[in-house]
């Protein structure tokens, strides 16, 4: 695959920094992004220390961004409008990776419930606030917490979504690089609908069986 140049905004979080984390272990080119530069320099220093010969550093949102082949962004839905307006106009040729899931904890509510959105889904959300870039819809059911502990090997298919072939596969081609993740095809944006709200399907049987990492895989798929 071409090497990328991958920006996490939110990278300071815990999906976004264990996916920067197994992604410059995977010896690509990570920048960490942050409303505040200074925090997110020192998540670039803290996976330095885990990673030594990393090639990570911490920027600015919009800098991380203007910088990225790949803008992976993972933040909060009730800062995702706000976060793409910061970044959009600084974005040149990349391809947005929207991991939001639109909780009803946004706005107070269960962990195990779905925030309508207007557009359908966040993906969806997402591709109307920055026309002209493709967005792909990924990483929503992976459990962050997995991902930051190198020792352990997450155990689950992450599910694609999105309208155009080429940038789908280049995301899949990142997901592949996380030991333990399948990528999948789930077809085009609006599918993100789907693939969203089985993370809270997911949180709902991490509080019943007691765990904080469980994962979906989908079966009689031709490998
Ligand atoms: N945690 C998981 O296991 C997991 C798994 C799959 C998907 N997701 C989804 O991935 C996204 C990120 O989840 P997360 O658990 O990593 O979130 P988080 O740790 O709570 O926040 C991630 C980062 O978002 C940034 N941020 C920007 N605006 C914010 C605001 N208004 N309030 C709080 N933080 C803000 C913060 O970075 P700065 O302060 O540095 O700007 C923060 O470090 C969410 O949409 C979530 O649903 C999470």
């Amino acid at each position: 695959m071409a090497q990328e140049t991958i920006a996490v905004i939110g990278g300071t979080g815990d999906l976004g920094y264990g996916l920067a984390l197994r992604w410059a272990k995977a010896g690509e080119t990570v920048i960490i992004g942050s409303r505040d530069p200074a925090k997110a320099q020192e998540a670039a220093t803290h996976l330095k220390t885990a990673l030594a010969n990393a090639t990570v550093s911490g920027l600015a949102n919009a800098d991380a961004a203007a910088q990225a082949s790949i803008v992976v962004l993972a933040v909060p839905f009730a800062a995702q409008a706000a976060i793409l307006k910061n970044i959009k106009g600084a974005m040149k040729d990349a391809i947005l990776v929207d991991t939001t899931v639109p909780l009803a904890t946004s706005v107070g509510g269960k962990p195990t419930r779905m925030l309508g959105v207007w557009e359908g889904s966040a993906g969806e959300a997402a591709r109307d606030l920055v026309p002209g870039i493709q967005v792909v819809s990924a990483f929503h059911n992976v459990s962050a917490e997995v991902l930051q502990d190198l020792s352990s090997t997450p155990d689950c298919d992450v599910f694609v979504s999105g309208d155009d072939a080429a940038a789908k596969e280049r995301v899949s081609a990142l997901v592949k690089l996380i030991p333990g993740l399948r990528p999948l095809d789930a077809g085009p944006l609006e599918m993100a609908r789907i693939t969203e709200s089985i993370t809270a399907l997911l949180i709902s049987l991490n509080r019943r069986y007691k765990v904080h990492h469980s994962g979906i895989r989908i079966t009689g798929l031709a490998e």
